[in-house]
């Protein structure tokens, strides 16, 4: 048999055709799109969950192409470009699937964009900028270093990314001395026709000395220009984030971005491991959370939301998990591990008995479309599995953090529980921000307690009582401003501002494009074209602990998707979450890209083309 499925976007609708070549009886056309879909003409709406749908189709003949017609329910939500167009689509015939080839294609096309202008003079071909060049005047040939103790994970590092060997007995003595002044991830690096030495503040400023010499070596075409190098961070917090609950990234790109992270001197790894649609890490606590939930698709508890299809997923073992930490600290990575509460638990609450209160009858959405994505914490059972479980994943990563979520709880979440309007009697709270502040300064306290810190979304600092409080590091996401307040309030903060610094969003507003636009369209440019620290905002500044990148995995299919969503505009946030405010500009960056371009192609990294 052969099926045909088209899809194209026509204002704010989405046009579908629908072939085959043979006869089919009463065939139902499963599909997911960015968020819930209405269906305007071709079939009736038969199930719906957040973004997936299932349409009921009249019988089809052999030769006919249906056409059925979609909008977004919420009337704000126009499709953009293809990733709005149907994900995972299939028919369901009787008890068979049959699956429909995508639409309009995965993922971005790669069109080469205009020339990318040269460097500015001064300036060295390497992201971040160091914090001082001075340049002596001439270069040195250079293709490897003696072996020196420390740089093991940069060599390393080298050969897994396919480059030439950075160290081999009788390369190039490096002279490295320990200076008390220089701080641990900072040094100063002297190149000179009589060698090479470096003065480092520890061990990670070797690793750090390390990465600039590959990278110099690679982008100067095996030479390096004499001078020297000061260097160190601006940010302690230098992070990329990955959503591996609505996209299973396997283990394999996981260290390859690592690796990536690690060649632009990024140092937080952010592993996003549960969401609605799935919990990712195969917990002791609590088995049947991951057990029930991390395959998604027909006849699964969670259908194909996010482009599941008939079936998608899958969960990461200890073993992974030493995986990825094992090569995060050959890289000077730590890993913060994320377990999303009280919201984005729609799968937590389908897969464990009790988390919600019986007697709720509120009618609360998520934005995503969910109407039963929230746990309850009026209710026991959510606190059994809670408490054990986030002691349990704390426990399993090195870095002694927790990121407990605590974003977009549904407007009205709670309001229609008996049982939590006599909690909020009880502990005299009066909004539903009030109780989830409660409800993660109760989880937080008894992980402060093991001496393990917490971390959330900015919303978790909301509240009558202070939010989730306990020290908790906050990450501000819909903007800079909530982390301000935040910060103001006593919290450290790390910015992401979606506008500049989420990676799913689209780069540009062309329809053939791919990803999200709610905050907008990030071309290279708006990844520096920001401070960390706002214009009026000095105030707070010791406590904007750094600068992270987030990759949503909502329409990511298959993992090499995301590699050209993240580059090159993780060279912007490496170079904000490293630099002096406002040394590179978006000029400086495009001419960066344009040098990093060939790097990313010889690593095998697919990096996006477009203007
Ligand atoms: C978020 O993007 N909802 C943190």
């Amino acid at each position: 048999m052969t099926l045909s499925f088209s899809a194209r976007i026509e204002g704010r609708q989405i046009l579908c055709a629908i072939g085959t070549d043979r006869p089919l009886a009463a065939p139902v056309f499963c599909f997911s799109l960015m968020a819930a879909p209405t269906v305007v003409s071709g079939g009736t709406l038969v199930r719906r969950v957040a973004g997936y749908a299932e349409v009921a189709l009249p019988d089809l003949a052999a030769g006919a192409v249906h056409e059925v017609v979609l909008e977004h329910a919420n009337a704000d939500y126009f499709p953009r470009n293809r990733a709005w167009l149907p994900l995972g689509p299939y028919l369901r015939v009787g008890k068979e699937c049959l699956p429909l080839p995508p639409g309009a294609g995965l993922g971005l096309r790669e069109a080469e964009g205009p020339p990318a202008p040269a460097l500015e003079a001064g300036r060295l071909p390497l992201v971040p900028q160091p914090t001082e060049w001075r340049a002596s005047g001439g270069e040195i040939g250079f293709a490897a270093l003696s072996p020196v103790e420390g740089l093991e994970g940069v060599a390393d590092l080298a050969e897994r990314l396919g480059l030439a060997p950075l160290v081999v007995p009788g390369g190039l003595p490096l002279a490295v001395t320990e200076e008390a002044a220089l701080r641990p991830e900072g040094y100063r690096l002297t190149i000179a026709p009589a060698g090479l030495s470096v003065a480092v503040g520890g061990p990670a400023g070797l690793h750090y000395t390390g990465i600039t010499l590959l990278t110099l070596r690679e982008t100067c075409g095996g030479k390096l220009p004499c001078g020297v190098i000061e260097d160190q961070p601006r940010f302690g917090w230098r992070g990329q984030h990955l959503d591996c609950a609505r996209h299973f990234f396997g283990v394999d790109f996981i260290l390859r971005l690592l690796d990536l992270m690690a060649l632009l001197k990024l140092n937080r790894f952010h592993w996003h491991l549960s969401d609605d649609e799935a919990f990712r890490l195969e917990v002791e606590t609590q088995p049947l959370l991951w057990q029930r939930t991390a395959f998604r698709g027909e006849g699964e508890l969670v259908p194909g939301v996010f482009g599941g299809g008939i079936r998608a997923g899958g969960s990461y073992s200890k073993a992974d998990v030493a995986l990825v930490l094992a090569r995060a600290k050959a890289l000077h990575i730590e890993v913060l591990p994320e377990i999303e509460v009280p919201a984005h638990s729609h799968g937590m609450v389908k897969a464990i008995p009790g988390l919600r209160d019986p007697g709720d009858n509120g009618e609360e959405a998520s934005v995503q479309g969910y109407i039963d994505n929230i746990v309850n914490p009026a209710m026991p059972a959510t606190w059994e599995l809670l408490q054990p479980l986030v002691q349990e994943v704390a426990g399993l990563f090195p870095f002694g953090m927790i990121h407990l979520g605590a974003d977009e709880a549904p407007h009205g979440a709670w309001d229609g529980s008996p049982a939590v309007a006599a909690l909020k009697a009880r502990e005299e709270l009066r909004t539903s921000d009030d109780l989830q502040g409660w409800m993660l300064a109760k989880l937080a306290e008894g992980l402060v307690a093991q001496g393990i810190r917490v971390a959330a979304w900015e919303e978790a600092a909301k509240g009558v009582q202070g939010g989730i409080g306990n020290g908790a590091l906050l990450f501000s996401w819909t903007g800079q401003g909530p982390g301000v307040e935040a910060a103001r309030r006593g919290h450290d903060v790390v910015m992401c501002p979606a506008r500049t610094a989420y990676f799913d969003l689209a780069h540009s507003d062309d329809p053939d494009d791919w990803g999200a636009a709610w905050a907008g369209f990030v071309p290279l440019e708006k990844t520096v074209d920001w401070n960390p620290v706002p214009k009026g905002a000095e105030d707070i500044a010791p406590r904007i602990a750094g600068v992270q990148a987030c990759f949503w995995g909502e329409f990511t299919t298959e993992d090499s998707q995301a590699e050209g969503m993240i580059a090159p505009r993780i060279l912007g946030i490496a170079t904000k979450a490293w630099e002096p405010a406002w040394r590179t500009d978006g000029h400086g960056i495009r001419a960066l890209a344009g040098i990093y371009g060939p790097l990313f192609d010889r690593i095998g990294w697919r990096r996006y083309r477009g203007a």
